[in-house]
């Protein structure tokens, strides 16, 4: 299938300034939802498939499905990307499969539990650089653990998150040690630490600068400006939807997540990929139980599964335009792997990394 590269994708998206969501997939209800709406605003694509995705879809399904995506979709520029790989067997696994970006999540032990050290992080990660790039695959690193600056507490995704309680120093990643990290694994983009974790608990009241380090992506970005940053656990968590859910029978605790124009904040420092999971999976619960509710008589569940696609479309298309991708998807030429693979080969990809060191 021809997808395109995380890292071409980015490049794109820093040098016209912009971010792009990049959504979790698990079933054809989510990735018609993510497809239909960038089709809608012409916006490029990034997919995102984690560990929890390929044990519910199963990898031949996540594979088709996307390969479906691209037969249908032709014209938009799609990256399929491996969320939180958990060791290097996990992301070659998944090169093999034909992904067209890995990210290996080393900050976390191969358990995706145990925090793991800065050297096992470096280690990994550049393993995986090498065999990804020798064939024109991007690769994202994680430096810093998730998890809630209120807290101390990591959320899960799909079995990945950190357990126990984490200190300040590993809730924020450093910006010197961004730039000895990226230097040493030659990572494409960097998934950072600011207060951020996945699932609906984020925070307990909407964040403000002590839950939510935004000014932190700066001081980072100035030190790696070609290493593009992530933003994980950025679902806004809409308040509107989790008022539905309780409406029509769903119980969801008091919860905030991050403003998306706290996420535009992020993007005009420096963050070009944007990780959303939850707001999709909210959405989709919020259109299910209220058609449910509103239709007991019906048994089709293509009726429920219809109004689940119609409410997630317009959360992407919301993020599209938000975030600045939309109108994108027609000024890019996707470039071929192999070509991708003789940039990286000739040294033309390597970070630059400002500053001390
Ligand atoms: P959310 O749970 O906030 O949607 O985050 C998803 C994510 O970061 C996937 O890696």
């Amino acid at each position: 299938m021809a997808l395109i590269s995380l890292r071409q994708l980015l490049d794109h998206a820093a040098e016209h300034s912009y971010g792009l969501p990049a959504f979790n997939i698990n079933n054809m209800e989510q990735i018609h939802s993510i497809l239909l709406a960038a089709n809608e605003v012409d916006s490029p694509v990034i997919l995102q498939a984690s560990a929890g995705a390929r044990g519910y879809a199963g990898e031949p399904f996540l594979r088709k499905m996307v390969e479906a995506a691209v037969e249908q979709y032709p014209h938009l520029p799609i990256c399929m990307h491996q969320d939180h790989g958990a060791s290097p067997a996990v992301c070659q696994t998944a090169i093999r499969s034909g992904f067209s970006s890995v990210m290996m999540d080393g900050s976390l032990e191969a358990d995706a539990k145990t925090p793991a050290s800065y050297d096992y992080n470096v280690d990994v990660t550049r393993r995986v650089v090498e065999i990804a790039h020798a064939v024109g695959v991007s690769v994202e690193g994680e430096l810093g653990c998730l998890g809630s600056l209120e807290t101390g507490q990591a959320g899960e995704e799909d079995g990945s998150g950190a357990v126990g309680v984490l200190d300040e120093s590993q809730l924020l990643t450093d910006p010197d040690e961004a730039a000895e990290f990226v230097k040493a694994t030659q990572v494409d983009a960097l998934a950072i630490a600011i207060g951020t974790s996945h699932g609906a608990y984020k925070f307990s009241r909407p964040p403000t600068g002590d839950t939510l380090a935004i000014d932190r992506i700066k001081a980072i970005q100035q030190r790696i400006p070609n290493t593009h940053l992530v933003m994980h656990g950025s679902s806004s968590v809409s308040q509107e939807s989790l008022e539905i859910i309780r409406q029509y029978g769903g119980k969801i605790k008091e919860t905030y997540g991050v403003p998306v124009s706290e996420i535009v904040k992020g993007i005009e420092n420096g963050v070009r990929k944007v990780n959303i999971d939850t707001d999709i999976r909210l959405a989709m619960t919020a259109a299910i139980r209220k058609t449910m509710f509103e239709h007991p008589e019906e048994f089709d569940p293509r009726t429920f599964f219809r109004a689940a696609i119609a409410s997630a479309q317009q959360l992407c298309k919301e993020r599209f335009e938000a975030f600045g991708s939309a109108g994108r998807a027609s000024q890019i030429k996707v470039i071929p792997m192999d070509v991708m693979a003789e940039r990286y080969a000739k040294g033309e990809l390597s970070p630059v990394v400002k500053g001390k060191n």
